[in-house]
């Protein structure tokens, strides 16, 4: 599929909570073609420093593009000073998406943790109305790593939430949070992103219980169109590309 880059303007940069932003971009052309668990890779600034650009999942395409970022280093703080009428320069959709779920599937499940939460909303967009009971497992740093998620639960997804000091939802890790599915492998579908740490206990539990899931990984990019092989990461199938072959694979492939 042709790549977009364009210039878009901003048309929102909202602080969600403490530590999470989302940005809006007029963006139809990438708004029409993106699936979800694509992902946009996106110039922060005019000037040479960052030089690359900085990959982001697209977090909802409605009327607008969303990404929904964390500032953590230059580009991101960058990122997080854009103010409505700013134009970015975007390259986009790249990468792969998430498979539907397959027929017969009665209960999607999404395990994020931080800000891995960012490819789900456009992937509940999608599943509404498909009937599919949909549950969201959270697992944040702190409070200050949680918002309402109100988009999800419009969607009418089931999110359960669990911060590691117990400042919201249950105490611990995502994993205190599996009890909460059904452990049916006929008729449950695992999506996944988060630290590798996480999504290494999510795929001993799936392989363990025999459940389907697919994982969207991350790396740090530098083109982000399969050239530089910078992004590669080692799977049972050889080397293969986060930009290019992913970010989703078979979680059973991924090698943590
Ligand atoms: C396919 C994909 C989708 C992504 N989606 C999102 C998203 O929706 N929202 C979001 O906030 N971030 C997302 N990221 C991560 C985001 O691209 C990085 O956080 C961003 O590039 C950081 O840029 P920076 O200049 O602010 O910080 P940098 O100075 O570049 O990085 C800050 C620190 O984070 C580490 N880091 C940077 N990128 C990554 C990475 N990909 N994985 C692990 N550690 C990393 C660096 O090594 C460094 O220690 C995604 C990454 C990929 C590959
Ligand atoms: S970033 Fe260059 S190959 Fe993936």
């Amino acid at each position: 599929m042709p790549k977009i880059q364009n210039r878009f303007e901003v048309v929102a940069n909202r602080k969600l909570c403490p530590r999470f932003y989302c940005l809006s971009l007029r963006a139809p052309s990438i708004r029409a073609k993106v699936l979800p668990g694509q992902f946009v890779h996106i110039r922060v600034t005019e000037g040479l420093e960052p030089f690359f650009r900085r990959p982001f999942s697209v977090y909802r395409a409605k009327s607008t593009v969303d990404v929904f970022y964390e500032p953590i280093g230059p580009g991101t703080r960058l990122l997080s000073q854009k103010r409505p009428g700013d134009e970015l320069d975007v390259l986009g959709p790249l990468g792969n998406s998430f498979n539907p779920p397959p027929k017969g599937t009665k209960q999607v499940v999404m395990i994020a943790g931080g800000i891995g939460i960012a490819p789900f909303l456009i992937l509940s967009d999608r599943l509404k109305n498909k009937g599919c009971e949909m549950i969201l497992l959270y697992g944040g740093r702190t409070k200050a790593h949680v918002y309402p998620m109100k988009e999800f639960k419009q969607n009418g997804v089931k999110a359960f939430v669990s911060t590691d000091d117990g400042s919201v939802g249950v105490k611990g890790r995502v994993s205190e949070l599996f009890k909460k599915i059904s452990l049916d492998p006929k008729t449950t579908m695992l999506y996944t992103c988060g630290p590798h740490a996480m999504m290494h206990a999510v795929q001993r539990f799936a392989r363990e219980k025999g459940l389907r899931c697919e994982a969207s990984c991350e790396e740090v990019m530098a083109c982000a169109l399969g050239a530089c092989l910078g992004c590669s990461i080692r799977t049972t199938k050889g080397f293969k590309t986060v930009c290019y072959d992913g970010p989703v694979f078979d979680i059973q492939e991924v090698i943590f």
